[in-house]
């Protein structure tokens, strides 16, 4: 968080105005709350709210967005702060509508980066860790709604994932 934290600074350092930064919900609560604080700059928090999986670790490649900002974008810094990019179909749905709004620049933070499973090449600007093609849960990340509360990130393998 803290060497994240501290390169957004360092590169959004000479801007006039608010960097704003978008935290992708529900999965990216924690990593945000824990990455503002380290962002010593003045920044605006905004949120939006995408459906991209079911109650299913299944990707269905189908994003609704659910909530969408209340801040007006156009010609502003831009930073979208995701828990995890995977296929990258999230991301760059929500890089095309963003985009179309005209921001000053869209940039992209992730916590963590799963390349092995890529269907669209989307940029990722400040990653935390690249893992390997395995379902992970906690800080934020859930199985159904399940796990986020964990203070640590867990590998949840198939067997583990319907039982309570
Ligand atoms: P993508 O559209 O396939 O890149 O998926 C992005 C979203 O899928 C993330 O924001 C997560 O909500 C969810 N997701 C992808 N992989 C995992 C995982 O390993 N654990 C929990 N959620 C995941």
């Amino acid at each position: 968080m803290r060497e994240l934290g501290q390169q957004i600074t360092r590169d959004y350092r000479d801007r006039d105005a608010h960097l704003v930064m978008v935290g992708v919900l529900k999965g990216a609560f924690v990593f945000l709350a824990d990455l503002v604080r380290w962002v010593e700059l003045p920044v605006v928090v905004d949120f939006m709210a995408v459906a991209s999986y079911g109650a299913s670790t299944r990707t269905s490649g189908v994003v609704r967005i659910l909530k969408d900002l209340d801040e007006e974008i156009t010609g502003r810094d831009v930073l979208l702060v995701e828990d995890i990019v995977d296929t990258g179909l999230t991301l760059d749905y929500l890089l095309s509508v963003l985009g179309a709004r005209r921001p000053r620049s869209l940039k992209v933070c992730c916590l963590l980066d799963k390349p092995a499973r890529r269907l669209r090449p989307v940029p990722v600007h400040y990653r935390g860790f690249e893992i390997p093609d395995v379902f992970v849960v906690g800080y934020g990340l859930d199985c159904g709604e399940r796990y986020r509360n964990l203070n640590y990130i867990a590998v949840l393998h198939q067997e583990d994932a319907g039982r309570d």
